[in-house]
């Protein structure tokens, strides 16, 4: 599928304004430094975009990335979460802002919620640029949700089909659902 063929469900200035929004909603929330802990890879623009919002309202985020992969047993996720990239800093006494790409069933998130709290996190935050409603397995809430969206894959703005999309500056629906 050419990209001009994929409908565009948030552009880029709808993206833009809902993460200035998006910071001022977490600042109030926040303190001043926290630290971010981004995973990759769909939420790489998502964090990109956030933090220089966050900088321009005067939040000094750190940041650190982790990778996290779900295994599928065909089109059916069997709920097994990895960690293929973990991040470097120390998380114990710090507050965390975990930032995703997206909530679907939840299991990504809360593998990482567990994991940070484990380590020791003094608090937690998500924040998620799309959250799909009704497709909840796991108890996770998202605190920070840029949209909500349909049920329909969403490619763009750093998330993949096949690892293809990712570059696309706007989120679009792939009509394979
Ligand atoms: P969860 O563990 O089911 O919540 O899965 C979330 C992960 O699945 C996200 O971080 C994405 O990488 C991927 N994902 C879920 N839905 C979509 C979609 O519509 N488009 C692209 N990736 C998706
Ligand atoms: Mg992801």
């Amino acid at each position: 599928m050419s990209q001009q063929q994929i409908p565009v469900l948030f552009s880029e200035q709808e993206i833009a304004q809902r993460i200035a929004t998006l910071s001022i909603e977490i600042a109030k929330d926040l303190p001043r430094e926290f630290l971010i802990v981004s995973l990759l890879r769909g939420s790489f623009m998502f964090t990109s975009d956030l933090i220089r919002a966050m900088h321009r309202i005067g939040l000094a985020p750190q940041i650190d990335f982790m990778t996290l992969a779900s295994y599928h047993a065909g089109t059916s996720s069997t709920g097994q979460v990895t960690i293929q990239r973990d991040i470097t800093e120390d998380v114990s006494n710090k507050m965390v802002l975990i930032v995703d790409d997206i909530l679907e069933t939840g299991r990504t998130l809360h593998y990482a919620q567990n994991l940070l709290r484990e380590r020791g996190a003094r608090d937690l935050r998500i924040a998620v640029l799309l959250e799909k409603p009704g497709k909840r397995l796991s108890d996770v809430k998202a605190d920070f949700v840029g949209f909500t969206v349909p049920d329909k894959f969403v490619v763009g703005y750093g998330l993949d089909y096949a690892n293809h999309y990712r570059e696309l500056p706007y989120i679009g629906a792939l009509d394979i659902h």
